[in-house]
């Protein structure tokens, strides 16, 4: 086990650990080891052989150990910020009547296309970095506030380049159909013919995309252009998710459904007819608890419902400059229990396993087992129910990424 060449680091040992593996609490307390950046036994204490601790490196003992978590849901590049409409809002404007007044995505769009790539990464690091500094180690981020080939392209680069620069898994996804830019105002299919025809098909073959997202709703495109997004994705064996019902029923999901999306996300308005369809199609449902808080939502999405259908949800911070200016996973998982309802283990299963399954990761992410890359969290508290219970930074006391102990 310990091997023989040098470059072969001695096993590391986290002993006697509450662990969370993704599904389930188990009930007494684990040792993990982990030898060239993977998880090769999860045992428990008890039955831990004596020579381990003699032989090998004691990383850490007591506490909790989760995977590292997942945040499925962002959009974490971009440019300026939104604090003016935050002030707006108070004053009683709503969200959709900013977004009708050219204000909310497409300030963003103005200040993102005019930023630079190095600007838009020296702006996006630090708040990657307050994920990561809060357990996580798998990030989505979205394209969709440059909406042109050039800078849509800039966008990614940049989500690309802050996965390679950083101890961090980036998975982006293409949402070039967000928001109409204002060059194409009443043409909107001119501009989806635009997304399909030339910027799914360069950025696919720049290998800047792993999926495909749209924005399904009045104030942004209709089922017909959404489905042409999807169809010219399938096209480059791309797979699809979708923004749906956030402030209304348009039945996006089941659009979604149909395309065998990876998951529908915000769903505030999903109906019946769309939880059968995703249930069918296996779509995780991605619950955005923090674009609920900031909008003052009070139509709930239907948990209950989604739980008794055994339909997976995943919960994400849509970390983003207008409605969810959130970078705090643990957050999220305290919301989703107090907003939505979850349990601590449906939310702890939400930015895990089921996250891994938004990203179409579930054979390497989001579960900690004999094999896996050792990506995974140790938390300076008893239980992890109680990363959902408080709201309470720094409890992180080792972030595990291929194997390296990164804090
Ligand atoms: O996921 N719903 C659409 N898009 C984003 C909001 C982006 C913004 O307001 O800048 C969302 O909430
Ligand atoms: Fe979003």
């Amino acid at each position: 086990m310990t091997g023989t060449s040098t470059t072969h680091q001695q096993p590391q040992l986290w002993v006697g650990v509450s662990l969370f593996d993704g599904t389930r609490t188990h009930d007494e307390p684990m040792t993990l080891v982990v030898a060239d950046g993977r998880v090769t036994q999860i045992v428990p204490s008890s039955e831990q052989p004596v020579q381990w601790e003699k032989d090998w490196n004691v990383a850490g003992r007591g506490g909790v150990v989760t995977p590292g978590l997942i945040d499925c849901h962002t959009h974490l590049v971009f440019g300026g910020n939104r604090a003016s409409e935050f002030e707006q809002r108070l004053e009683g404007v709503s969200y959709a009547d900013i977004a009708a007044q050219g204000g909310g995505i497409l300030s963003t769009v103005n200040a993102t296309r005019a930023a630079s790539e190095d600007d838009l990464f020296a702006s996006a690091k630090p708040r990657l970095e307050a994920l990561m500094a809060d357990g996580v180690t798998t990030v989505e981020i979205k394209s969709g506030y440059g909406l042109s080939l050039e800078h849509e392209r800039k966008m990614l680069r940049v989500a690309r380049r802050l996965g390679q620069e950083l101890p961090v898994d980036i998975v982006t996804t293409f949402l070039g159909a967000h928001a109409l830019p204002p060059e194409y105002k009443g043409r909107a299919d001119d501009y989806i013919a635009l997304v399909c025809d030339q910027m799914i098909p360069a950025l696919a073959e720049e290998h800047l995309i792993d999926a495909v997202d749209v924005f399904c709703e009045n104030i942004a495109f209709t089922i017909e252009q959404c489905e042409r997004v999807f169809q010219t994705a399938h096209q480059y064996d791309l797979p699809v998710k979708g923004h749906v019902e956030q402030l209304s029923n348009q039945h996006g999901s089941e659009l979604c459904a149909r395309y065998k999306a990876l998951s529908v996300d915000h769903i505030e308005w999903l109906d019946e007819a769309g939880i059968q369809a995703i249930k069918r199609s296996g779509t995780v449902a991605t619950l955005l608890p923090g674009a609920f808080y900031t909008l003052r939502d009070t139509h709930m999405p239907p948990i209950e419902k989604l739980r008794k259908a055994g339909i997976p949800m995943a919960i994400a911070t849509d970390a983003n400059p207008g409605s969810s200016p959130i970078f705090q996973l643990s957050l999220m998982l305290n919301m989703a229990c107090t907003l939505f309802w979850l349990t601590p283990t449906e939310a702890l299963q939400g930015v895990t396993k089921h996250a891994a399954q938004a990203l179409g990761l579930s054979d390497t992410h989001g579960t900690l087992a004999e094999g896996r890359a050792a990506a995974f969290c140790h938390w300076q508290i008893d239980h992890p129910a109680e990363l959902a219970y408080s709201v309470q930074p720094n409890r992180l006391l080792h972030r595990v990424y291929n194997g390296e102990t990164t804090s």
